[in-house]
């Protein structure tokens, strides 16, 4: 209270009191956002569709995914309207940004002060504000964190290529010390996390109906034609479960199915909908589906999931569907972010061999020119 009227009323003070708070480390989360208002869906769904890094058609990109957001937008408007009329997405993901701050203020005051920017890749506040809000601040050292656990080159790779874009228009500031936290889907804290989660979702089912529950770990597929090209998303999936499943000592029956398909090419499965139909038949009862690749609540969980799939389970006879949260504020979530930045600030492995690896289909020519450009900014 004191300080801020001081901060208020004596500029020396002020003077003094900005100079002390200001950051030294720049801590950006990447992810891929998600629209806060209904008029944003538009704009949103155009920029997925017109990014080549996630969907690639043979000609006229521009063209063909400008037409089909647009055709998308009204039905995806209503899916929003029917989640409460936006994304939390950006209520997450600056709250997870705030704790894990706080935290690493206290356990690694040698590089505080920490502030977290929140770079999303298709709705405000984008990667490239984040950039720029970082360079204001005239920050010593910058991480960029991405926030999918597991690397994929539609999702994480693409907001790689973004930062690439952004300083080689910009140019690269001379003496910022830059880092990068591409993938962290096997940390132990993410799966204990994970664990918890479906453990006391486990414990609301009937007693007589906790042991015959199977999991359902539902991640966001992928087109097969990105798998063939070597993306590692599919098999950090499945490091994720495995070792979520370990934790709880394979307490129950469990399958990785995969969602929020588009469009006619073939996707990666077994899909999510598709599989909860045909346990329908197999004569299982009761569900419990965990959101495994998605750290924090948006449309995938709270409409693809808990509308969508609640129906679909109903018609196909399962009598009890669960859902287990995303890992949102979880405690040990937190840890687990926190743990990940205080051990990459003392290593001196600023960006992993497999990042600056290409997948060996890679076609992109962007993708070849941003490891290069990420080898170099993090002096290797
Ligand atoms: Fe994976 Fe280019 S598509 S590195």
């Amino acid at each position: 209270m004191l300080t801020k009227i001081f901060v208020r009323y004596c500029p020396l003070w002020r003077r003094y009191y900005s100079n002390s708070t200001k950051p030294k480390t720049a801590i950006i989360l990447l992810n891929m956002g998600g629209p806060q208002h209904i008029h944003q869906v538009g704009d949103y769904l155009h920029r997925i569709m017109t990014d080549r890094d996630v969907i690639q058609f043979p000609f006229a990109q521009n063209i063909i995914g400008e037409w089909i957001a647009k055709r998308r937008t009204p039905d995806v408007q209503k899916k929003y309207q029917e989640i409460g009329g936006g994304s939390p997405i950006l209520k997450w993901t600056t709250l997870q940004g705030d704790l894990l701050c706080k935290q690493l203020d206290k356990e690694s005051p040698e590089t505080a002060p920490h502030k977290a920017y929140v770079g999303f890749r298709y709705v405000p506040p984008f990667t490239e504000d984040a950039l720029e809000e970082m360079l204001k601040d005239g920050v010593e050292r910058a991480i960029i964190f991405s926030q999918y656990p597991q690397y994929s080159c539609a999702t994480s790779g693409s907001s790689f290529n973004v930062i690439y874009r952004y300083f080689k228009e910009h140019g690269f500031p001379k003496g910022l010390k830059f880092s990068i936290i591409d993938r962290w889907s096997v940390h132990p804290l993410l799966a204990q996390c994970f664990a918890d989660l479906i453990r006391k979702e486990l414990h609301k089912l009937p007693e007589d109906k906790r042991k015959e529950a199977v999991i359902l770990f539902s991640a966001h597929s992928l087109p097969l034609k990105a798998v063939n090209r070597g993306d590692s998303y599919p098999s950090e999936v499945g490091c994720t479960v495995q070792l979520v499943m370990w934790d709880l000592k394979y307490c129950n029956p469990y399958q990785l199915v995969w969602q929020s398909k588009v469009g006619p090419l073939p996707w990666l499965g077994p899909f999510t909908d598709e599989t909860v139909k045909m346990y329908g038949k197999q004569g299982k009862k009761t569900l419990v589906v965990v959101p495994i690749a998605f750290v924090n609540e948006h449309i995938e969980t709270l409409h693809e999931l808990d509308i969508e799939l609640v129906e679909d389970a109903k018609k196909a006879g399962i009598e009890i569907i669960r859902r287990v949260p995303a890992p949102n504020d979880h405690p040990l979530f937190i840890s687990a972010l926190v743990d990940l930045v205080k051990h990459h600030l003392k290593s001196n492995l600023a960006v992993t061999p497999k990042f600056l690896n290409r997948c060996p289909h890679c076609e992109n020519a962007i993708c070849k020119q941003s490891k290069e450009f990420f080898a170099e900014v993090c002096n290797l």
